[in-house]
């Protein structure tokens, strides 16, 4: 049996993978440290909370003595670390947690993580570990800045973060890179592009835009909508995640993306073609929607994001050559699957939504117009 140390699994992301570590690795303890800020939720994880092999603990990874005693509660072989404050609007408004919890909380994480692992020193005098184990670091394409019309990021690209979000990703991931230089530490880099599926909180653009069509609200497009995202399934993410944990070279950097490029207008399009489809279709509980107020009337383009990346693109050459890994999702079946989901789960949109949402909501697109 491995133990595994999940940071921000009751996030978008992080919920997803701890249910499909728990699935996957049946054997495994996994070990779930959220801070609950407003965008992590225990709701996400109702399913498998009486799982034996699943703890839950809560807590925040900046603080270092809560880290530390975590580590002599309990003996890890694994940390992933997805624990982060994700959005670039956000960041945008106010850069200071964002600084806290992505650099500072990943420093306290590595200087735990050595401090439990290390056995020793070599005769170069660099520490050594114990067997089999690893960190990895879950960072993002947005390190890399933004691509012209042509072109992929590879591993190898420069780390040009644009935004206080992606600055704060990329020096957590060049900590990471430098504790694997300096200290032989025992980890690896993962940097995904755009993630989409079921428990992402509405903030970010997909279930932002599938509420907005459900509630006939305006649907904001910053400038002209045709930045590039290049979209993946989270479990296929998650997947990516779980092969370079296991087969990923030690201290190597993994780009994880499908080749799915679209502009944001394109994804607005489809989302309102597929929810108007659907409610005309079918019932949803909790949905009383005027499907015939579903149109293009609803898009409105706002005010641009201040430095907005325009395209994002991976290149996938080296997980899916040197680890074997492959996407399973096609966009076409993943956004659907997304929005029977959201449609599906409106209690849980209901309840993540309230609170301090409304507020945000009002704050960030009251200005924008
Ligand atoms: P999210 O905002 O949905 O979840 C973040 C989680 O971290 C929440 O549960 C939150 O409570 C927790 N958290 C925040 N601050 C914490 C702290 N100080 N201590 C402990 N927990 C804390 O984010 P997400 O979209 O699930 O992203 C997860 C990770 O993946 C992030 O590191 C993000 O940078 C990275 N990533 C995201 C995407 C994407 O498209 N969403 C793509 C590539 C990489
Ligand atoms: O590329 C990976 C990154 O993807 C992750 O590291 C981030 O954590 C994640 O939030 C995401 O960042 P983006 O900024 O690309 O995602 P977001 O959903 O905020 O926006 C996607 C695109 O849609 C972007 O070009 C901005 C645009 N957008 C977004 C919102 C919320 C709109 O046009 N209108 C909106 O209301």
């Amino acid at each position: 049996m491995k133990t595994v140390l999940v940071t921000g699994g009751a996030g978008f992301i992080g919920s997803n993978f701890v249910k499909y570590m728990l699935e996957k690795h049946p054997d495994y303890l996994i070990v779930n440290l959220d801070a609950l800020t407003y965008a992590g939720n225990l709701e996400n994880l109702t399913d498998i909370e009486d799982n034996p092999n699943y703890v839950f603990v809560k807590g925040d990874i900046s603080d270092s003595d809560f880290v530390n005693q975590l580590f002599k509660d309990y003996t890890f072989d694994f940390v992933v670390n997805f624990a982060a404050e994700s959005h670039v609007d956000r960041s945008i408004e106010n850069p200071q947690i964002f600084v806290k919890t992505n650099i500072m909380g990943t420093q306290v994480l590595l200087a735990a993580a050595k401090n439990a692992w290390q056995t020793g020193k070599d005769d170069e005098g660099y520490p050594t570990y114990k067997e089999n184990v690893k960190y990895l670091q879950v960072s993002t394409d947005e390190v890399y800045g933004a691509l012209g019309k042509t072109g992929m990021f590879t591993e190898t690209t420069p780390i040009q973060p644009n935004s206080p979000y992606s600055a704060s990703k990329a020096s957590a991931d060049l900590l990471v890179r430098a504790y694997g230089n300096t200290f032989k530490f025992p980890m690896n880099i993962t940097r995904c592009s755009n993630n989409y599926g079921p428990y992402q909180f509405p903030e970010k653009l997909i279930p932002l835009m599938i509420s907005n069509v459900i509630d006939l609200r305006e649907l904001p497009i910053y400038g002209d909508g045709m930045q590039v995202r290049d979209w993946l399934h989270v479990k296929d993410h998650c997947s990516g995640i779980d092969t370079v944990l296991h087969k990923g070279r030690l201290r190597e950097v993994y780009n994880i993306g499908g080749n799915n490029e679209k502009a944001n207008i394109h994804i607005v399009d489809l989302i309102l073609k597929f929810v108007k489809e659907k409610l005309e279709k079918d019932n949803y509980d909790g949905i009383a929607t005027d499907t015939s107020k579903i149109s293009d009337a609803l898009k409105i383009h706002v005010e641009d994001r201040l430095g907005h990346d325009r395209r994002y693109a991976i290149d996938n050459t080296k997980i899916t050559t040197e680890l074997g890994w492959s996407p399973s999702y096609t966009f076409e079946k993943g956004i659907e699957e997304t929005i029977e989901w959201y449609l599906k789960n409106q209690k849980w949109v209901a309840q993540v939504e309230s609170g301090g949402y409304q507020e945000y909501y009002e704050k960030m697109y009251s200005k924008k117009k």
